[in-house]
């Protein structure tokens, strides 16, 4: 075992304190989609919003260990809830890999499940289907508004939705789904992520011709501040592309957005929702953005040379360890979430503050991780 490896003992506690509150939790919102927790209590979506696989995904985590039989039917029944969401186009966007690889994928890791691998060979499909050959990228979304043309948008957090590619080439043995995650991952190491290991979050092509038009602060401050959970989103998705390619590129790419990360965190390792802000502009954490962050440097830890792996792994712990002991709600029997201060849209002023359910749900693989409960989902 490398020496750096020894569990700590703050993590046992830690993932305790997630099965009891995930068990509670699971009374009140049972098969249904969370978001961001306010006053305490989760605000539900529709099932179509890009968080819908958070739940459910924490649920399997928690149910991996515990195989408590309640939170198995609550995840098996959202993931259920997702089939009319499949055939409704409109609403798809390029976060079926969010949704589907934390139900779908996760339950045919843990119980073989074949109609779990359909679903999640549908949802690649029409994920690969919004690949663009000319600008080499996954476009984002569809228009949001009658007449809007966003056919030229990628967005930095569709790194992490490439891990339902390459699950879908491994499971089919059909190399084009990984043809079109190299493919969006070469554009995010050219287009995305810059020289200082900062990222921009959106990137607009000409879909027509394929030229880069320009980029867009998205939901970072400005086009070129560095908006932290677009950062944590390069660095997981880098290191997952790596894991399932073998190609050091992207090794390189997630090593270069994770020292940037790093150098930039406050003292107590939980970042502001950007890197780059101007004075008088509220400094708000994005927890969620340091939860995503430290499973992506756990994963680099366990991929990269030994030599360097312990610095990976200790900088992944001291986030997750910082994240239990200073923003933990475990006291807190009047709030649903895990892990407080969470900043999901800073710039549409929308839920800033709160916990998010993906913030719990990577604190929570995370933690599970450090805990080698077993294989990952992505
Ligand atoms: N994928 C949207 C977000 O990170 O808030």
């Amino acid at each position: 075992m490398r020496e750096a490896e020894q569990t700590p003992v703050w993590a046992q506690e830690s993932w305790d304190q997630i099965v009891r509150k995930v068990k509670r939790t699971s009374g009140r919102i049972q098969d249904r989609f969370p978001h961001a927790s306010v006053n305490g209590e989760y605000v539900l979506e529709p099932a179509h919003w890009w968080t819908a696989g958070f739940w459910p995904g924490l649920l399997w985590l928690v149910y991996r260990d515990t195989k408590d039989e309640a939170l198995r039917s609550y995840a098996e029944s959202c993931e259920s809830q997702l089939d009319a969401v499949i055939s409704g186009f409109d609403r798809l966007d390029h976060d079926l890999g969010f949704m589907w690889q934390l139900t779908s994928v996760a339950r045919y890791k843990l119980l073989g499940d074949d109609e779990s691998r359909r679903r999640a060979m549908l949802a690649a499909n029409l994920l690969s289907g919004r690949f663009n050959v000319k600008g080499s990228y996954i476009r984002a979304w569809n228009p949001w508004r009658p007449e809007e043309d966003n056919s030229g948008w990628a967005i930095i957090d569709c790194a992490m939705n490439l891990a339902l590619l390459y699950f879908a080439s491994e499971t089919s043995g059909d190399p084009r789904y990984k043809h079109v995650a190299m493919e969006h991952a070469d554009t995010v190491l050219e287009h995305f992520i810059r020289d200082d290991g900062s990222v921009n979050h959106i990137v607009i092509f000409d879909s027509k011709t394929g030229e880069k038009l320009g980029v867009n602060g998205g939901q970072g401050y400005a086009p070129d501040s560095a908006w932290s959970r677009g950062t944590a989103w390069a660095i997981y998705g880098m290191a997952i592309s790596y894991k399932y390619t073998g190609e050091e590129r992207y090794l390189n790419a997630a090593k270069r957005a994770a020292h940037f990360f790093l150098a930039n965190l406050p003292e107590d390792r939980v970042p502001h929702w950007d890197f780059r802000l101007p004075a008088g502009v509220a400094k708000y954490r994005d927890s969620s953005a340091g939860a995503c962050a430290a499973c992506g440097l756990l994963l680099i830890s366990e991929l990269v040379h030994e030599t360097e792996a312990g610095l990976y792994r200790k900088e992944g712990e001291r986030i997750l360890e910082s994240l239990y002991s200073a923003y933990g709600a475990w006291d807190r029997e009047d709030e649903e979430g895990l892990i407080l201060h969470g900043t999901s849209h800073f710039p549409e002023g929308r839920n800033i503050d709160v916990p998010l359910i993906y913030g719990d749900y990577f604190f929570a693989e995370g933690i599970s991780r450090l805990l080698k409960h077993g294989e990952l989902f992505w």
